[in-house]
């Protein structure tokens, strides 16, 4: 399979999963999303491989849902479109994944990388969920995946006043399994990852399920709430002016409406 945005690697038993947008700092577009759930599926039925790493590059792992692609919806559009339906599918992968993170991990792809099994972030890391400085919130599971990993004190800070995360808080609060130099991170990750991939497929396969499932009762409906809420607030002309406003590289004004 050729890709247009990603790209794909094999080390030993790991399937390498590189988001490849540099110019555009990895912000996730539909094309993204869609080859991203196509490899990790891809390799996830694969017999020779037994985890993935999904990765970025050293400016960003991404940072956040691509707003050219959606500042012009309306809610309807949104809805209809309901991209953030096709996340799930990397959600319902079997296989453990690692998200290697360098640089800006912002917004949905704070989201993509929480929703990942665990974290190995470089010391230039930077953890945040932006989505309030354009007049909407986080529609893919931020606001549920970021509360149980670090607490409702910390994610009201993040999500409502845009306080970021360098990697030593991130390891801190329980955000990230580990922090390792910037040239080593990936590395770090593949190895961890092969760690991983070496042990009993089925127990693997399993106890992620059951790690996960702790999770997953109220996560379900936390996360259809937050979804309809991300897609009303297309409807506001604060949504409007904040993602024209970051386009036009100016400090949004905000109409309370
Ligand atoms: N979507 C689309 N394009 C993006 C982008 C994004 N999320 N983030 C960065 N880019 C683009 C910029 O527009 C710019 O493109 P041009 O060169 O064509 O102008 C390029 O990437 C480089 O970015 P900057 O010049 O802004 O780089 P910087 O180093 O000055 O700033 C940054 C870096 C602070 C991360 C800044 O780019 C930024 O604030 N990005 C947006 C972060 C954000 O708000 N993310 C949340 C998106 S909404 C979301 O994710 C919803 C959800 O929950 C599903």
């Amino acid at each position: 399979m050729t890709y247009s945005t990603i790209r794909t690697e094999v080390h030993d038993r790991v399937g390498l999963v590189q988001i490849n947008r540099p110019k555009a700092l990895n912000a996730l577009n539909a094309v993204v999303m869609e080859e991203l759930a196509i490899a990790l599926e891809e390799f996830d039925a694969d017999p020779d491989i037994g985890a993935m790493v999904l990765t970025g590059d050293d400016r960003a792992f991404a940072a956040g849902a691509d707003i050219k692609e959606m500042a012009d919806a309306s809610s309807v559009d949104m809805l209809k479109a309901d991209r953030i339906s096709r996340w799930d599918r990397i959600r319902k992968i079997n296989k453990p994944v690692i998200a290697a993170v360098s640089g800006w991990c912002l917004g949905g792809g704070h989201e993509l990388a929480m929703g990942c099994d665990m974290i190995v972030a470089s010391e230039t890391a930077k953890f945040g969920q932006p989505e309030i400085n354009l007049g909407v919130m986080p529609g893919a599971g931020g606001t549920q995946r970021l509360t149980r990993a670090v607490g409702k004190a910390l994610a009201m800070e993040m999500v409502l006043n845009n306080r970021n995360l360098t990697a030593d808080e991130a390891l801190r609060y329980g955000l990230v399994n580990r922090v390792a130099p910037v040239e080593l991170s990936l590395g770090n990750a593949i190895q961890l990852a092969n760690e991983i991939a070496a042990r009993a497929p089925l127990a693997i396969r399993f106890a992620k399920e059951a790690v996960n499932n702790v999770y997953e009762t109220f996560l379900t409906d936390g996360m259809a709430d937050e979804r309809r809420s991300f897609y009303f607030l297309f409807s506001t002309e604060d949504q409007k002016e904040g993602m024209k406003a970051f386009m036009e590289k100016r400090s949004a004004e905000w109409k309370g409406g």
